[in-house]
């Protein structure tokens, strides 16, 4: 029997906290209320019967795939995924007139050190995450999709299993849903538990029963995808927004964030802050508010904030402080949204070590396909090694530049640069601690902090 209680709000292992400013994924979600009779009684399905004129309004003549396309433009809706490609441009490539299969492929892996949102989206509220896709489904004219779930957290896909199952016998997935003539299969997938299962193409992959390594693009997924047939994925979180677009309007979803960033994001607040955990808040939203929604910062002053997951550079406190979190404004300080975790630094903390944790984690997941991936994560997290082991060299801060150098922008798929930038953006930022280090052999945080 498996025990869920844990994915109740207040319960220990949770990342849920019911603190969030005008939700729209996380909103009246309790951890008991994730079934399909309190899914509807929330109003969901609502959008997909919307589309399909099967809502029980008057006139209503249902909406076409082009029109839920362009209703997703207009909403701005950039995917939470890591990259932030806008998701109604993404629809608009799959090819709908094709003649074959096609694939909708939804990406819950989430293996981003410091990220758990998408596993508290299907375990707190998993039928957002189905009436989205099977919208995403009705728009691309896709008949069949997969939900690869990260291979660690089994209870999470045990739930979506009941949850699809829930679905399916209320006719909202299957051949034809609801009598519209629309049909729908969705299948959840375990996953294997390796962070580069998370790259889209070894996601594929890994989902067609292969070793889990990045294919080389192009073709992109869209033309050559999920068994070489025309494929589109999108993070979990992107498909639990578009039920909200749907029901309330492209131009609505805008306005709640910003400009080019429309909605709202779920930020996975995490390090040193009095209540890490998970929380919703439009795009926009002064990092200093969403601090301090999180009980701000524990034992210590802010030093650092890594805003958007471990490979995302890292900024000092000074330029944090002064940020909004939206994809444009943390990309114009130097860093990136990423998956929205956000790492919080206190001033205890020692930047070498926090390097050397993060170069560790990179030279792991390396899947060792390119040279310049496999061999130069490898020396990176060596040289960060001896440089907080006291045996760092003068020259060893060029060298760790120019390696990271060679690896951005050289490599099959984004890991490199992953494991590349948090490097440059700590000697950017940090660069006295790395020198102390190799002059003194010795950490100077601990006396910096309580001087
Ligand atoms: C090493 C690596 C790991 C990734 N891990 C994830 C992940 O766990 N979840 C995810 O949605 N995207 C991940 N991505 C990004 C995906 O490749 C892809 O861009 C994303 O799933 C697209 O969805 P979106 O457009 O909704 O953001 C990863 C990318 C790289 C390079
Ligand atoms: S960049 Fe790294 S993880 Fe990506 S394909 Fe190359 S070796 Fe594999």
């Amino acid at each position: 029997m498996v025990d869920l209680s844990k994915f109740q709000a207040g319960g220990r292992e949770t990342c849920f906290h019911g603190r969030h400013i005008g939700a729209q994924i996380y909103a009246g979600l309790d951890g008991r209320n994730w079934r399909l009779q309190d899914y509807v009684a929330r109003g969901g399905y609502g959008a997909l019967k919307k589309i399909l004129a099967k809502d029980g309004v008057a006139g209503n003549p249902g909406m076409t795939p082009e029109q839920v396309i362009a209703e997703v433009k207009l909403s701005a809706l950039r995917g939470r995924g890591g990259a932030g490609f806008p998701t109604g441009l993404k629809w608009s490539f799959m090819p709908r007139m094709f003649p074959g299969a096609k694939y909708l492929v939804c990406n819950s892996d989430e293996g981003e050190p410091g990220t758990c949102k998408d596993r508290d989206i299907l375990a707190y509220n998993p039928h957002i995450v189905i009436e989205g896709m099977a919208i995403a489904a009705y728009a691309m004219g896709i008949r069949v999709g997969y939900n690869y779930i990260h291979g660690e957290i089994f209870e999470v896909y045990e739930r979506f299993e009941q949850a699809l199952d829930e679905a399916r016998a209320a006719g909202l997935l299957g051949e034809d849903i609801l009598g519209s003539g629309f049909g729908f299969q969705l299948h959840a997938f375990h996953g294997f538990g390796a962070y580069i299962c998370g790259e889209e193409t070894a996601l594929l992959e890994s989902l067609e029963g292969k070793k889990g390594q990045p294919r080389f693009k192009p073709p992109f997924p869209a033309s050559f995808g999920l068994y070489g047939k025309p494929t589109t994925i999108n993070n979990t979180e992107t498909f639990a927004a578009v039920p909200w677009i749907i029901n309330h309007g492209g131009q609505a979803f805008l306005e709640c964030g910003k400009p080019n960033n429309g909605g709202t994001k779920i930020f996975s607040v995490v390090g040193d802050v009095q209540r890490p955990g998970n929380y919703e808040v439009p795009l926009g939203t002064p990092f200093a508010e969403l601090l301090e929604l999180a009980g701000g910062v524990r034992g210590g002053a802010l030093k650092a904030v890594i805003p958007g997951g471990s490979s995302a550079p890292v900024l000092p406190a000074r330029i944090m402080m002064d940020l909004t979190m939206d994809y444009d404004a943390i990309a114009k300080a130097g860093s990136m949204l990423g998956s929205g975790a956000v790492i919080v630094m206190n001033d205890t903390r020692c930047m070498v070590k926090s390097l050397l944790r993060l170069s560790y984690f990179y030279q792991h997941e390396s899947c060792g396909q390119c040279t310049p991936c496999r061999e130069g994560t490898g020396w990176l997290w060596r040289m960060v090694d001896r440089i907080e082991h006291g045996r760092g060299r003068p020259e060893d801060l060029a060298l760790l530049d120019s390696v990271a150098d060679n690896i951005k922008g050289r490599t099959i798929c984004a890991l490199g640069d992953a494991a590349a930038m948090p490097v440059q953006a700590m000697l950017k930022h940090f660069r006295d601690e790395f020198v102390h280090h190799i002059e003194h052999q010795r950490c100077p945080v601990g006396a910096l902090a309580h001087a």
